[in-house]
C-alpha cells in the first residue's frame, strides 16, 4: 500500500533501532547511486536524529518506509546540525514522508541548540532541493564535482532563531 499526504500525519516517527536496519539499507540501496554501507548506518545508531517513519503491517507489525540521519557537532558557542541522509521507499514517495522526517529531524537539531542546519544535495535533485526550500533552507554555494561521478553538490542551510 503507498502512502498518501492525508495518510503522512499519522505515520509514526520514532529513533531507529538496529532491527530497523536491514529496512534502512535497502531503502538506501533503492534510493542512491552510490548507498551508505550498512556499517555507516550502525554508527549512527542511538543519535536522536537518526529516525524512521513505519507502516504498520497486516500481521501487527511494522515496515519502515523512510528514514532521516541528522546529528550535530561541537561549534564555537552553539553546535552546527547537519542532515546526512534522507530517503523514503519509492512506492511511499510524494506522500508526505519526507516531510515529516526532515520537521522531526529539525525538531531534534533544535533540541540540541543547533544555531543553523547544512546538507549537501545533487545539483539535479529537484524533488530533495525542492523539499529543503519548503523548509526553510537556503543555496548557500555550489561545491563542483563534490560526488565521486563528477556532480556538483548545493550546499543548503537552515537558520534557527
Ligand atoms: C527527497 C525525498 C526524500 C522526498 O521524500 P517524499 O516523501 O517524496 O517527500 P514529500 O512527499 O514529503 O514532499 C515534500 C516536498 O518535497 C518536494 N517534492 C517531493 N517529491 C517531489 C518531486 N518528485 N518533484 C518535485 N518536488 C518534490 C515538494 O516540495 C514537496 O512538497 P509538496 O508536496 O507540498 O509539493 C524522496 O524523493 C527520496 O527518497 N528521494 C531519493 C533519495 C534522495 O534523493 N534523498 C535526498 C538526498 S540529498
Amino acid at each position: 500500500m503507498t502512502t498518501t499526504a492525508s495518510e503522512a500525519g499519522s505515520v509514526p516517527v520514532r529513533q531507529a533501532t538496529r532491527a530497523d536496519l536491514l529496512e534502512v539499507f535497502r531503502i538506501e540501496q533503492r534510493s542512491f547511486p552510490q548507498p551508505w554501507p550498512f556499517a555507516a548506518f550502525e554508527r549512527f545508531l542511538g543519535q536522536p536524529g537518526f529516525l524512521v517513519a513505519c507502516e504498520a503491517t497486516p500481521a501487527d507489525g511494522e515496515s519502515v518506509v523512510g528514514y532521516v540521519v541528522a546529528d550535530t557537532v561541537p561549534n564555537h558557542g552553539r553546535p552546527l546540525g547537519h542532515v546526512k541522509d534522507i530517503a523514503v521507499h519509492p512506492d511511499h514517495r510524494e506522500g508526505g514522508v519526507g516531510s515529516l522526517l526532515l520537521e522531526r529531524a529539525l525538531v531534534e537539531m533544535a533540541r540540541a541548540d543547533a544555531s543553523s542546519v547544512k546538507l549537501e544535495v545533487r545539483e539535479s535533485n529537484d524533488p530533495a532541493i525542492d523539499l529543503y526550500r519548503a523548509h526553510g533552507f537556503e543555496h548557500r554555494r555550489t561545491v563542483p564535482r563534490y560526488y565521486d561521478d563528477g556532480e556538483a553538490a548545493l550546499i543548503m542551510v537552515r537558520e534557527f532563531q
